[in-house]
């Protein structure tokens, strides 16, 4: 095919909530039409923190199911599980031997996760960078859909690439370019307006997951920290009201429209009549998804299938690949 390869990595921890929606997978959704694109479960990745191996499997499929009733099209496209395709694994070894220490010890997310414990994390988490770079070079991927925080990554990764051609004088591996979502909406946590939304924040009220049922949704919103003003008229009136702020962004980025012209609706009004209308927003958008995903997840062998021959089809792009990078190391 002529359209550009995009690798997606996921990491399957726990039921993807409202942000990774608005900031991701909503994006991905949207790449399929022009692109050709490998969505990947990086349950390897996952496993550089240690995972109950239950939770992990059960994670996995969650995520799995989320993606496809959000609109991934595992017909057209790939989905599938890391570990169930041996060339990550091979060819993250040969990066393990191309990556630099230096360079990892530059890698400022291995910082912030590690903190001041460095000694007592697994060296799986520290080489992670080399890992991720086979993922995208693995699959001769260019296109890599990444946020800010992951810039870095794709930096080291053709970092790594090139070192790669450099090395065995070769032209093996392409420049792999970041493809930055438009302007994707911060969500922040529905009990605090400034922290992020996340899966792994401890409070499942902070966050709509995307297996919330309508009544769910709706008494999350309802009890969304909000304050006791009305809506200001202009996003300026925001500033200093972050769980306001939050609440205008959610709804602006769900309806696909400017922040101002939502005020210009809701401008004015309290927040018993916004927040009715946000849920009712979110409800009709992702009712029918967490439906789907409830749906999936009660036929586990029919799941399991898909992400089987997912492999299959992930391991006949990437077998060729990395066997050809094993032939250059002289293997
Ligand atoms: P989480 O914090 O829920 O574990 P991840 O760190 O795994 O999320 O991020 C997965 C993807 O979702 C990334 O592309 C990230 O940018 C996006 N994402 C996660 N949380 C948010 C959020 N609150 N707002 C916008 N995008 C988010
Ligand atoms: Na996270």
């Amino acid at each position: 095919s002529l359209m550009q390869r995009v690798f997606s990595g996921i990491q399957p921890t726990g039921v993807p909530q409202l942000g990774n929606y608005l900031g991701a997978i909503r994006n991905w959704v949207k790449l399929q039409n022009d692109h050709d694109c490998v969505f990947c479960l990086v349950d390897m990745h996952a496993l550089t923190i240690f995972r109950d191996p239950q939770q992990l499997r059960t994670d996995s499929l969650a995520q799995a199911a989320c993606l496809i009733a959000s609109g991934i099209d595992p017909s057209r496209h790939v989905l599938y599980n890391q570990s169930a395709v041996s060339a990550h694994a091979r060819l993250g070894w040969i990066f393990n031997c191309v990556v630099r220490l230096g360079w990892l010890n530059r890698m400022t997310q291995f910082k912030e996760k590690a903190g001041k414990d460095r000694e007592q994390h697994s060296a799986g988490l520290f080489v992670y960078p080399a890992l991720m770079a086979a993922d995208i070079h693995a699959f001769h991927a260019t296109r890599v859909p990444v946020g800010d925080d992951q810039k870095q990554h794709l930096e080291i990764a053709n970092d790594i690439g090139a070192k790669f051609n450099h090395d065995y004088g070769v032209d093996f591996f392409p420049v792999i370019e970041p493809l930055i979502p438009p302007a994707a909406a911060r969500v922040m946590s529905l009990r605090d307006g400034t922290k992020k939304m996340s899966k792994s924040d401890p409070s499942a009220q902070s966050r709509i997951e995307l297996t919330d049922t309508a009544d769910e949704i709706a008494l999350k919103i309802r009890k969304a920290k909000s304050d006791a003003d009305a809506l200001p008229s202009e996003a300026e009136g925001l500033e200093t009201r972050p769980e306001a702020r939050n609440l205008v962004t959610i709804y602006a980025a769900m309806a696909e429209r400017p922040v101002d012209d939502v005020l210009s609706e809701f401008g004015g009004q309290g927040f018993g009549p916004f927040k009715s209308a946000l849920a009712e927003l979110l409800v009709e958008t992702l009712a029918p998804v967490a439906r789907e995903t409830r749906r999936l997840l009660e036929d586990r062998p029919h799941l399991e299938a898909i992400l089987r021959s997912g492999a299959e089809r992930a391991g006949a792009i990437a077998d060729p690949i990395v066997s050809e990078a094993e032939r250059l190391v002289g293997y």
